[in-house]
């Protein structure tokens, strides 16, 4: 018999087709700038890179029906390189969107954008308002984009958005649980992730999914973004059916 405790999470899982065993797989793309500096190429060059191998992965786990896929691809911290590389960044983002969102569409990738989006650049909110609105129907893929995210802010709106309900009589204090909370998060439609993955060696979670990683699977590769092909994801998949997942139990 499954502890409640056991049986809520994962069914906060979600618990659908999963060809790779799992739901939900979440990604921290680090390491584009090493890699530029490691062919000798222009640093910003290393993001253009990462991008194929962020369209290939979708590609691969799109076409093997994977449900979910989150990846991180501006934190909120991220403000604090070049005024040059932020702006490389804002249009490399542009760029994909506008670029791909036929292909995406068509292969039945339902995209979402989710972060502080209001202090974004407003062409790009106009960008992923239109991508999430075309694709919000499309069964395949669920995709992710965690863009000025901070995993800290995240919980503090959610708590301010908490308070208000209570405030204005909405919500009893005895009424706030971990489902409450998860349901103010920006991920309140999209199950926790199973596993997440780092690229480029470092082993820390830099204010990624913190609510929603409680009890993920952790996979850090020394491999490079760029260097991230659909083979080095089917090892993490490997890796990850070894674990054994108790949840906090026995
Ligand atoms: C981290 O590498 C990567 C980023 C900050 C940007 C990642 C963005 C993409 C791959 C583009 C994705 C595009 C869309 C539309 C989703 P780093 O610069 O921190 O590399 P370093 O660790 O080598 O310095």
């Amino acid at each position: 018999m499954l502890k409640a405790r056991q049986a809520k999470t994962i069914a906060n899982t979600g618990n659908r087709g999963k060809p790779f065993g799992l739901a939900h797989v979440a990604i921290i793309m680090d390491g584009n700038r090493r890699w530029a500096d490691l062919k000798g190429l222009p640093r910003l060059l290393g993001h253009k890179e990462g991008v194929k191998t962020l369209k290939e992965l979708v590609r691969y786990v799109g076409s093997n029906g994977l449900q979910y896929l989150t990846v991180y691809a501006f934190s909120s911290e991220n403000w604090n390189r070049t005024a040059q590389e932020v702006s490389y960044l804002m249009e490399l983002f542009a760029a994909v969107v506008a670029e791909e969102l036929e292909e995406l569409n068509d292969s039945g990738v339902r995209l979402r954008f989710f972060g502080q989006l209001s202090t974004m650049p407003g062409n790009l909110q106009e960008s992923f308002r239109n991508a999430t609105e075309r694709t919000k129907h499309n069964e395949g893929l669920s995709l992710s984009v965690a863009i000025n995210y901070g995993s800290r802010l995240e919980i503090t709106e959610a708590i301010r958005s908490i308070g208000q309900d209570v405030a204005e009589g909405n919500l009893s204090l005895d009424k706030i649980d971990e489902t409450v909370v998860s349901a103010h998060l920006y991920t309140k439609d999209i199950p926790d992730p199973d596993l997440i993955i780092r690229t480029g060696g470092e082993m820390r979670l830099s204010n990624y999914l913190l609510w929603q990683a409680a009890y993920a699977e952790l996979y850090v590769t020394p491999v490079l973004w760029p260097d991230f092909s659909c083979g080095e994801f089917e090892k993490a998949m490997v890796n990850y059916a070894a674990r054994d997942r108790r949840y906090g139990g026995d």
